[in-house]
């Protein structure tokens, strides 16, 4: 398991958006919106919302009292919302609203949990890149936190790729990447998929490893999860090497940045040019966090 640093940054260059004020949280990504109930906002506060979103790609809203169909109102703005995945055991963990997905360490009367993804870290990922065509864009709302841990992790894809050594970004541009479908981000086997046994043929969706941004025209890295991940046409040692040297140039710490949770945080992240992942936590604290997905479309080059 593995923590990452919290790092934080103080307010500057905020700037108005309408009648919100938009604060950067660090260099690359991340804005606090300040100033707004998701309960009540104007066509004006979301198109600002939006335009924030965008710049910004991942943004906090801080001291919401959001029930699950005022977060389903809220996300549905942006879009159609993708129903709930099932989780690792095929099941259906949000049965009142299905555009729900509990990611939650607590378990229920009957010993089993209430949502996905334990109390142990989740490794950097995009939402459900596994699948063809992956949500545009997540929000995932603080119903209960612990006192300490579970920070959730940001990267700017935008940054990654401009970063990347000449040589590297060179050649990802033509790459295409399988996302692995048989893990979830805590690790854990999706109980209907057999594990993988060769790289070349095990199941998963195949994406640009560059894609342009069907809002912003901007190119982002598009790599999923490391583990089990493959390049098209590649020998497998190969594909594992190059892999390896994408994601330690492109998943540098200052890409990104931690969000610490207070209860009644909203975050809404692009799925298309950030990735996420998040710290691990004390198991014996309650950690309740409710999630919905907007529908996206196929990543292109
Ligand atoms: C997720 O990976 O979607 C959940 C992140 C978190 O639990 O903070």
């Amino acid at each position: 398991m593995e923590t990452q640093t919290v790092s934080t940054m103080p307010p500057q260059n905020a700037w108005l958006a309408g009648d919100l004020e938009i604060v950067p949280l660090s260099k690359h990504i991340g804005a606090e919106v300040k100033g707004v109930d998701l309960t009540n906002i104007s066509d004006d506060q979301f198109e600002a919302i939006h335009e924030a979103w965008l710049k910004h790609l991942v943004l906090v809203f801080r001291d919401q009292d959001l029930s699950d169909p005022a977060l389903i109102s809220f996300s549905a703005r942006f879009g159609e919302l993708d129903l709930a995945p099932l989780d690792a055991n095929g099941r259906s963990n949000a049965p009142a609203h299905r555009e729900i997905t509990v990611i939650s360490n607590v378990k229920g009367s009957d010993g089993k949990p209430i949502g996905a993804l334990g109390a142990g870290e989740a490794v950097w990922h995009i939402d459900m890149s596994y699948n063809p065509v992956p949500p545009k864009g997540s929000a995932l709302y603080a119903l209960e936190v612990p006192p300490a841990g579970g920070e959730t992790g940001f990267l700017s894809c935008y940054a990654a790729f401009e970063g990347l050594p000449a040589e590297l970004k060179d050649r990802v541009v033509s790459l295409a990447i399988k996302h692995d479908a048989t893990l979830n981000s805590a690790g854990i086997q999706r109980s209907h998929l057999d594990a993988v046994s060769d790289l070349r043929t095990s199941p998963g969706a195949w994406h640009p490893a560059v894609h342009i941004h069907p809002e912003t025209n901007r190119p982002a890295i598009y790599l999923g999860r490391r583990k089990h991940a493959y390049i098209e046409g590649l020998q497998v040692e190969e594909s594992e090497r190059l892999l390896d040297a994408i994601w330690e140039a492109g998943t540098r710490e200052e890409f990104g940045w931690h969000h610490s949770w207070r209860k009644g945080d909203l975050v809404l992240w692009d799925n298309r040019c950030a990735m996420h992942r998040r710290n691990p936590f004390d198991g014996s604290n309650r950690r309740v966090m409710h999630r919905t997905q907007i529908k996206g479309s196929k990543p292109q080059h």
